[in-house]
């Protein structure tokens, strides 16, 4: 028997539907998130291709504003699927991540069922508020039972305790949520999920292994660049490549805080606003704040980089 593709694997043993293959290639992947304005870098595209032909989640780590978040939208919106976005904050419980039930409505349906209130009427009713209309559903389980393609997004994940990690492993390897008093509720499609972190403390070694890994780090000057004039309306290439320059020379000082490619837009933005076609040394002194959000470093950065904006 030849071996079989991991998606048909995972598909068999889960007893789902092989899903469609989405993406041909990384060339093809990248040219289609490019169509809505999400530019890869070559390891971007190859581990989002790979992931969907592994089957695997992605986990996505890398400084702030540097286009985590927004990959998992471009990818959604360049297979026309559903985003369902998890976003992850300390406390985060099973009620907010997978389902909870709706108490107030099976209050209602309780006191609309009580006239005599006798045992049978009482074991009746029970039977009928556990049933799935009374159920609240939360991310999770919303995303494992669509019918239509969606793209599951777990944002933040490294914000959510060891045991909330837990819980997202068990999801993400059985693609299946028990509920006590309804049973089993199973995927009926593998979405492609993607995790995002900021690293802000380790993951368990269970849920890397899990996934598939990515680090998006600050794009290179030409990528940037790119980014701009998709991203910036009305900006001229000449200024974005400028932008670009001046961003990538204060990544490389020491600052608290480098600035990231949402930052790089918001200071592009402003310069359009502001009718200015070029950088000139007053123009980036002036408006050096929408860039660096500490006093000392804009300080430090306004006197070195002044000489070498031309
Ligand atoms: N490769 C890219 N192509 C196009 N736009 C990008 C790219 N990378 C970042 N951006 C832009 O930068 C903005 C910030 O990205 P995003 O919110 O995804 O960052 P993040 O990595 O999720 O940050 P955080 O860790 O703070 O959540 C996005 O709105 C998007 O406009
Ligand atoms: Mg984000």
């Amino acid at each position: 028997m030849s071996a079989l593709d991991p998606r048909e694997e995972l598909a068999q043993r889960l007893g789902l539907e092989v899903a469609p293959v989405r993406f041909s290639s990384p060339d093809e992947l990248r040219t289609r998130l490019a169509e809505h304005d999400y530019l890869s870098s070559d390891a971007i595209s190859s581990v989002t291709f790979l992931a969907d032909r592994l089957a695997k989640p992605v986990l996505v780590e890398g400084p702030a504003g540097t286009g985590k978040t927004a990959l998992a939208t471009a990818v959604a919106e360049a297979l026309g699927a559903r985003l369902i976005r998890l976003q992850c904050y300390e406390g985060l419980d099973e009620t907010k991540a997978l389902y909870e039930w709706n108490y107030r409505k099976q209050l209602l349906r309780i006191q609309a069922g009580r006239p005599e209130g006798s045992a049978e009427v009482w074991s009746e009713l029970e039977e009928d508020i556990f049933a799935e209309e009374f159920l609240l559903t939360r991310p999770l389980l919303e995303a494992i039972t669509a019918t239509e393609p969606v793209v599951l997004l777990i944002d933040e994940v490294d914000r959510v305790e060891l045991e909330t990690e837990a819980l997202l492993l068990e999801v993400l390897s059985e693609y299946q949520v028990s509920i006590p008093e309804l049973g089993t509720m199973r995927a009926r499609q593998i979405p492609m999920v993607f995790l995002t972190s900021n690293n802000t403390r380790e993951l368990s070694e269970a849920l890397k292994r899990r996934c598939l890994y990515l680090h998006v780090g600050y794009p290179d000057v030409e990528r940037e660049r790119d980014i701009i004039v998709s991203r910036v309306p009305g900006i001229a290439t000449a200024l974005a490549e400028q932008i670009a320059q001046v961003v990538r020379t204060l990544r490389l000082m020491d600052l608290k805080k480098a600035p990231s490619v949402s930052e790089t837009l918001d200071w592009a933005r402003t310069l359009v606003i502001l009718g200015r076609d070029e950088l000139g040394e007053e123009l980036v002194a002036e408006t050096l704040h929408i860039l660096l959000k500490y006093q000392s470093d804009i300080e430090k950065a306004t006197r070195e980089i002044l000489g070498r904006v031309s």
